[in-house]
């Protein structure tokens, strides 16, 4: 709960207001999947893809924000609640901002995910970054899935630590079978842009 001497300040500009400005109706693409599973490499590239559109958005990834904002959270399931109960409220601001927001954690609790949903409502796209573990730890592009087996690495997604898979998801897309220009597209196609 917020302390009681502080008070909301209302404004003059909404959302709206700010999408007079912008043209076009943003909307949040939440990614989610297993670390490798491509997430972050989708995000850039529909970032890069929206912006040639002329659509003013902006990617939050999970390890960058890690470096700042979050950089006192861990892994624990603790801190994973907290590192998405925060990204989730920035996620709301920037879409509240009028940006096409594209967030890219693991985010593997349905609950926190969720909260994330309630901001956005009808323009919350969740994207189901599917990719089995198997693959993603062939891949192993850090080399945390090998530390993770060897026992280095504790609380690892997958392996040491759960992944809720997302029920019902707007998206689901496969990147072991489809390419990243594959991926894009398909969420383009989605959002008929
Ligand atoms: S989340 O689970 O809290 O949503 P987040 O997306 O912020 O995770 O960060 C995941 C990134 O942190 C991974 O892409 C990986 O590079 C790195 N990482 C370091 N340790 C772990 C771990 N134990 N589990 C998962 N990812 C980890």
């Amino acid at each position: 709960m917020p302390s009681p001497n502080i008070i909301w300040h209302s404004r003059k500009i909404s959302r709206e207001n700010r999408l007079e400005l912008t043209k076009t109706k943003n909307k949040v693409i939440w990614f989610t999947g297993l670390s490798g599973s491509g997430k972050s490499t989708i995000a850039i590239e529909l970032e890069k893809k929206l912006h040639e559109k002329g659509i003013l958005s902006y990617v939050l990834d999970g390890d960058n924000v890690r470096h700042g904002l979050n950089k006192d959270l861990g892994f624990s399931t603790k801190d994973r609640e907290e590192n998405i109960r925060r990204l989730a409220e920035l996620t709301k601001l920037f879409y509240d901002a009028g940006i096409f927001t594209i967030a890219s954690f693991i985010s593997p609790l349905k609950k926190e995910r969720d909260l994330a949903r309630s901001y956005a409502g009808e323009d919350f796209i969740e994207v189901y970054v599917d990719c089995p573990l198997e693959e993603c730890e062939k891949r192993d592009t850090k080399g945390l899935y090998k530390k993770a087996r060897s026992g280095e690495l504790k609380e690892f997604t997958g392996i040491s630590h759960s992944y809720e898979v997302p029920e019902n998801p707007e998206i689901t897309i496969n990147t072991k079978d489809k390419n990243v220009e594959g991926c894009v597209e398909e969420i383009m196609k989605y959002l008929k842009l």
